[in-house]
């Protein structure tokens, strides 16, 4: 595990897009796993600035991402098709068919789970994961639970995290009860993985995940076993880790 600290949230974005930056100029055909969230929002609009640069070039990169509400249509403001189109996908050379997210209306849960397993295999698999941190160590939408789960599917949603996304939701009955996930499977076979996280409130469950016992209960714990997994966090998420 390589852990690399930042002053805050505008240089984790920074040292995030140069990490995807290069993954895309080492292989131009590379496949990403791409997050949605507060998280990588900021390293989003960099690599829309590299772009524009002329620095990088999306035309052959594919990309899959980590989850999606289940029942919002990919218009809906707050699905995650909409997220990526509006944060990435639009101000890039990306081919959208190239890019995946599980279909929220799809009428075959266990079909549309097969299916995007199968696709992300097809492709060769993900060469570099972008992940986010959840406040209770969710990663995707994996859930604490007493297993990790292996391939996509289909999770309740926790109170925790219904509630830290009711923010986005006029209220928080708004918020889809269910999501279509990677499983912790899928995520640990990518190549390589970025874990980026902000803030104080990040810092517990940050330490939990990294240096506590390897448990389903935090899902991010299992990502101590990964090869190669790329931490990028601020000062304010690593404070208990730099005051060990
Ligand atoms: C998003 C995702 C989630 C988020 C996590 C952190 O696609 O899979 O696991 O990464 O909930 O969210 P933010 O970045 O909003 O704090």
């Amino acid at each position: 595990m390589k852990i690399l600290k930042t002053k805050n949230y505008d240089e984790l974005s920074r040292v995030g897009a140069n990490i995807i930056s290069s993954q895309i100029i080492l292989n131009s055909h590379s496949v990403l796993g791409l997050a949605t969230g507060s998280s990588p929002e900021g390293l989003y609009k960099e690599l829309i600035k590299k772009y524009k640069e002329g620095i990088i070039d999306f035309s052959n990169i594919k990309t899959f991402n980590l989850d999606e509400y289940k029942s919002l249509n990919s218009e809906h403001v707050q699905s995650y098709r909409y997220f990526m189109n509006t944060h990435l996908f639009n101000h890039i050379n990306i081919d959208k068919n190239n890019t995946y997210i599980p279909n929220g209306l799809s009428i075959n849960e266990i079909d549309e789970c097969l299916n995007y397993e199968k696709k992300i295999s097809e492709l060769g698999g993900i060469d570099l994961q972008l992940i986010g941190l959840g406040l209770n160590g969710h990663i995707g939408f994996n859930e604490p639970s007493s297993s990790f789960t292996k391939s996509t599917h289909c999770v309740k949603l926790s109170e925790i995290t219904l509630k830290a996304n009711s923010r986005f939701f006029d209220k928080l009955d708004d918020v889809p009860k269910y999501a279509y996930t990677m499983g912790i499977g899928t995520i640990m076979s990518a190549k390589a993985i970025l874990l980026i996280v902000s803030g104080k409130e990040k810092a517990d469950i940050l330490y939990k995940s990294l240096f506590g016992p390897i448990t389903p209960n935090v899902p991010a714990s299992i990502l101590q076993f990964h090869k190669n997994l790329f931490v990028v966090a601020d000062e304010d998420a690593l404070h208990k880790i730099n005051n060990k």
